[in-house]
């Protein structure tokens, strides 16, 4: 079938079973141009938690269609490939988080939303990385535990006098982006200016002249004087990016930044989970109370 007529396809079913795609900003571009909604973890959640319609298809990974099922339990989640997890968030496990608790006794568990449903069950808040920085601020306690991502958890640390205990997990997408790279695209491209996730390393961060989430770089570089960025992301944050600042240029770090899980989805299985109505995500009660708790209290928090 040609990609149009598969685009059409796609779009009649959504219509028919009162359906909705979401994507994620790093999915594949045809993947981008066909969603209802494109965003960041953050303002996912927060379209799966408010959508009227009775179907998500959930274009991301495993995590992300997990918390959809979590905040919208009444609709069926869609993720079309089954397969695409998030090798960050299989770096925590229950066992491990509960033994890291009893080491810290009363510390509060902040959770990056990059981890399964158990693991938010058995946490405090979660937070994503475009509200980490005001998640821990809202925290009275004066230590931390916060989970999976090392990096970013030693980006918040430096908003706060609070006492942190890292996990050591980390993306290894955004692990793949090394500082020299990032040195030769400044001197090759002067004035450009480097923006970073905080998944990347704290050398790579050191470089930034701005860090800050997926939805962050879109606002970031509309609104920057500058006419050319570095971008220190998954490469499917290209597609936006230049679509909403056509005069601007946009360069990827490296090209190493392709998360293979996010570059799974096809519009093929897109079109497949419309047709079959699988596989569904369902988070069991059990553990769909608790982590909701745990994203609620996040969700909470102002924007
Ligand atoms: P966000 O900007 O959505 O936090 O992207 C980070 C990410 O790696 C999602 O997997
Ligand atoms: Fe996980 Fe990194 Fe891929 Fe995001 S980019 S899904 S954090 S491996």
């Amino acid at each position: 079938m040609y990609q149009d007529d598969m685009k059409n396809e796609i779009r009649a079913l959504l219509k028919e079973r009162n359906g909705i795609l979401l994507a994620h900003n790093y999915m594949r571009d045809e993947v981008q141009e066909i969603a209802d909604i494109t965003g960041d973890s953050l303002g996912l959640s927060v379209e799966a938690a408010k959508t009227s319609a009775s179907v998500i298809v959930f274009c991301g990974v495993h995590f992300m269609a997990e918390s959809a099922s979590i905040l919208a339990p009444d609709k069926t989640v869609l993720l079309p490939r089954l397969d695409a997890g998030c090798p960050m968030a299989d770096m925590v496990t229950v066992p491990a988080l509960q033994e890291m608790k009893r080491r810290h006794p009363g510390v509060p568990v902040v959770t990056y939303v990059n981890s399964s449903a158990a693991v938010k069950a058995n946490s405090d808040i979660c937070c994503t990385s475009a509200n980490a920085v005001k998640v821990v601020k809202s925290l009275a306690a004066p230590e931390i535990i916060f989970v999976p991502d090392r990096n970013l958890g030693r980006y918040v640390a430096r908003f706060t006098d609070k006492t942190f205990h890292f996990w050591d997990g980390y993306c290894p997408t955004h692990e793949r982006l090394k500082p020299e790279a990032v040195l030769r695209l400044k001197k090759e491209n002067p004035g450009a200016l480097f923006i970073c996730h905080p998944e990347c390393n704290p050398e790579v961060e050191a470089l930034a002249d701005h860090v800050c989430s997926t939805t962050g770089m879109y606002d970031f570089c509309k609104k920057s004087p500058a006419n050319r960025f570095i971008i220190g992301t998954e490469a499917g944050i290209l597609y936006k990016l230049q679509k909403e600042s056509p005069d601007k240029e946009f360069i990827l770090a490296s090209p190493a930044l392709v998360c293979p899980n996010m570059k799974l989805t096809s519009l093929e299985d897109i079109l497949a989970a419309l047709q079959s109505m699988a596989p569904v995500i369902k988070v069991p009660e059990e553990v769909r109370e608790p982590a909701k708790l745990a994203l609620d209290r996040m969700l909470a928090i102002p924007r």
